[in-house]
């Protein structure tokens, strides 16, 4: 028996889409899901976006303002895919009003606003999902298994990268994104983010770090209309950049590894270019994302011209199974946002978490903190865990 799951949409950005189209098609990879999400309503402030989204994805409903969606009994899920500056107040008042939430990272503008989702979301005893999507990547969750299990010896090292050129146009506008009141931080709540949880996830805690920030680009021009993900804003007057544009980190983990994470938004000629290197003593694996279902594996006990090979990730391989029949039949990034949505209604369904939750979200925002504070002190910054806040 499957029960029909109504949900909600806050935000109809490029993040709103995606969310919208993995509810669409999870029940086409995941069959066994004992959930059905059903489309209710969608919020949107920019007039029309909302009735357009509803047209063209079948929402039952479209709202301006979303208090309606926290006020209506259908819905009991609800996706948190407005700004940076919202996720606070929403995801406080849809946990209160008994929803379960999707949110998307970095979950508020600092560790303050994640702690407070986090603990509605426990005091109300419903579901908290967090779109820490680069973890659901099968090679990435292969990557993990395969340094838990010893794989590579002791880890030593890892490099973390997230090299981006969204923001490296000179005429891309001054949106939420630079602002510190709307956005929050910059490239540390936008990438590093993803670094500070992959970090994690694959090596574990942090334990202190030490970090340099710089804005490359001061000045931007506003916009004269509604924007969504990177507009342009040609001839528009010029406003500050309030947020970092790069940041590079050293981290030294609990567990002793060392590692380096290097974060930027405005990499002219990198286009989404994210991974790691993990090294051992006896091994390392790397992981690109351009090239997302492989890594590079590199194993043996020639320790000193080791080779490396490609190995493409497959059905027994995370949740590759279902996606494609085989190895090396591509997935895609929309692809993790179906596996994000699989994880979070079965959370939903079953009552216990599946995935990234509000937890990892504060663990992150608590690594970011101290890598914006190290960055103003240039010391090196012992990082408190959530406990800490
Ligand atoms: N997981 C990922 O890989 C990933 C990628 C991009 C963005 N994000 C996160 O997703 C969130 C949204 O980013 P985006 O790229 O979709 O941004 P976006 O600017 O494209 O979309 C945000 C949308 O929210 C709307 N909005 C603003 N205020 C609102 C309000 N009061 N009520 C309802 N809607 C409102 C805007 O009009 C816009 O349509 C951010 O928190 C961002 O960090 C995550």
């Amino acid at each position: 028996m499957v029960d029909a799951l109504g949900v909600a949409v806050v935000g109809f950005g490029w993040m709103g889409r995606v969310h919208t189209q993995a509810y669409a098609r999870v029940r086409h990879h995941y069959p066994q899901l004992a959930l059905r999400p059903e489309l209710v309503t969608v919020a949107e402030e920019v007039p029309g976006r909302a009735e357009e989204a509803a047209a063209r994805f079948g929402f039952a409903s479209a709202a301006r303002d979303w208090r309606e969606v926290a006020a209506d009994p259908r819905v009991r899920a609800v996706s948190i895919t407005a700004p940076n500056f919202l996720h606070r107040e929403i995801g406080v008042a849809m946990a209160e009003a008994g929803k379960h939430i999707w949110i998307e990272k970095p979950v508020g503008l600092g560790p303050g606003d994640a702690r407070a989702v986090a603990d509605a979301v426990a005091g109300a005893g419903v579901q908290g999902a967090v779109g820490f999507n680069y973890r659901n990547a099968p090679a990435v969750e292969a990557a993990r298994e395969l340094i838990a299990s010893g794989g590579i010896g002791t880890v030593t090292h890892v490099r973390i990268r997230l090299f981006s050129d969204y923001a490296a146009h000179p005429e891309g506008a001054l949106t939420w994104r630079y602002e510190r009141e709307r956005g929050g931080s910059g490239v540390l709540g936008d990438l590093a983010s993803h670094g500070a949880d992959l970090a994690r996830f694959l090596l574990g805690d942090i334990a202190s770090l030490t970090a340099d920030t710089a804005v490359f680009l001061p000045e931007r021009a506003r916009p004269a209309g509604a924007t969504a993900g990177h507009s342009r804003a040609t001839g528009g007057e010029l406003g500050p950049v309030e947020n970092e544009d790069y940041v590079s980190c050293l981290l030294r983990f609990a567990s002793g590894a060392r590692g380096v994470l290097e974060a930027c938004r405005v990499s002219v000629g990198e286009q989404n270019n994210y991974g790691f290197e993990v090294h051992g003593t006896e091994g390392a694996v790397f992981w690109d994302f351009r090239r997302m279902n492989e890594l590079g594996v590199g194993r043996g006990t020639s320790y000193q011209d080791q080779p490396v090979s490609t190995v493409y990730v497959g059905p027994g391989d995370g949740e590759f199974g279902a996606f494609q029949p085989g190895a090396a039949n591509a997935m895609g990034y929309d692809d993790l946002k179906v596996i994000e949505a699989y994880r979070f209604l079965r959370s939903v369904a079953e009552g216990v978490p599946y995935g990234a939750t509000l937890e990892d979200a504060v663990h992150s925002a608590v690594v970011l903190d101290a890598m914006a504070r190290s960055a103003e002190s240039g010391a090196w910054v012992t990082v408190g865990g959530p406990a800490a806040l």
